[in-house]
């Protein structure tokens, strides 16, 4: 599969939830996890997330300080955006928004529409768009469909130990809890960073495939 190299980040509860149920937006975890999503940001050509996220978290997908702006692409089935958010203000790279649904209309919105799937998405950004590196920011919905393609390389998490969010229908890492993925994937832990002051450990992921096995 023609794809960029992928990178996911996430602040995950100590019990497994990116959020609430009721889909408390981001601003729960420390400064320093907030820098580091700022630095994970820094090396990618595109930023990737699902609309449920950007609704709820108010993104405008920008580098502060970066001269070349990574592209913002944006992941919806029906497409529809509010024209008045943020993201549509705010100064920042190019606007992707891929609409999967077919025959659905999207929002007139300053964009580049692509009608396809989520495969396909990533092909044309790495054939047509030059990305090399696609960072992705969640949520765990988008996620677990990147987990299903097998398109994660590496994956950033932030465990923080202040915080218990409970509830069946709070996110996690993969979206609502429901049928494992249809493998196993494995990854090797390529960072550990506990940060006793603020509760919190910094962790890093990279896709290992056992080169005895066909994947
Ligand atoms: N803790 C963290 O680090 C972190 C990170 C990110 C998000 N969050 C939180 O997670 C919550 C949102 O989670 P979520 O799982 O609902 O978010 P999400 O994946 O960002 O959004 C879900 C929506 O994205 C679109 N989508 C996702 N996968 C798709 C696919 N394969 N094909 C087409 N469209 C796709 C759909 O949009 P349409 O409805 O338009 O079809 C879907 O309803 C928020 O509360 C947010 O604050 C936390």
């Amino acid at each position: 599969m023609l794809r960029p190299w992928i990178s996911t980040n996430l602040a995950v509860s100590a019990d497994g939830k990116i959020s609430s149920v009721a889909r408390q937006p981001t601003g729960w975890t420390s400064r320093e996890d907030h820098l580091r999503l700022l630095e994970l940001r820094r090396n990618a050509d595109a930023l990737m997330v699902g609309r449920g996220t950007l609704e709820s978290d108010r993104m405008t997908l920008a580098v502060p300080g970066k001269s070349i702006q990574p592209l913002r692409c944006i992941v919806s089935r029906g497409g529809q955006l509010d024209p008045d958010h943020p993201v549509f203000r705010k100064p920042g790279g190019a606007i992707h928004l891929l609409v999967t649904e077919s025959g659905s209309q999207p929002a007139a919105v300053d964009a580049t529409i692509h009608r396809q799937d989520l495969a396909g998405f990533l092909a044309t950004l790495a054939s047509e768009y030059g990305v090399n590196q696609l960072h992705c920011e969640g949520g765990g919905s988008l996620i677990r469909s990147l987990a299903e393609l097998d398109a994660i390389d590496e994956f950033h998490l932030t465990l923080a130990g202040h915080t218990l969010f409970g509830g069946l229908m709070a996110p996690t890492a993969t979206g609502i809890p429901a049928d494992f993925l249809p493998n196993a994937l494995e990854f090797e832990i390529s960072h550990f960073d506990p940060l006793l002051a603020s509760g919190e450990c910094f962790l890093s992921y990279r896709r290992w495939k056992n080169p005895a096995v066909s994947q």
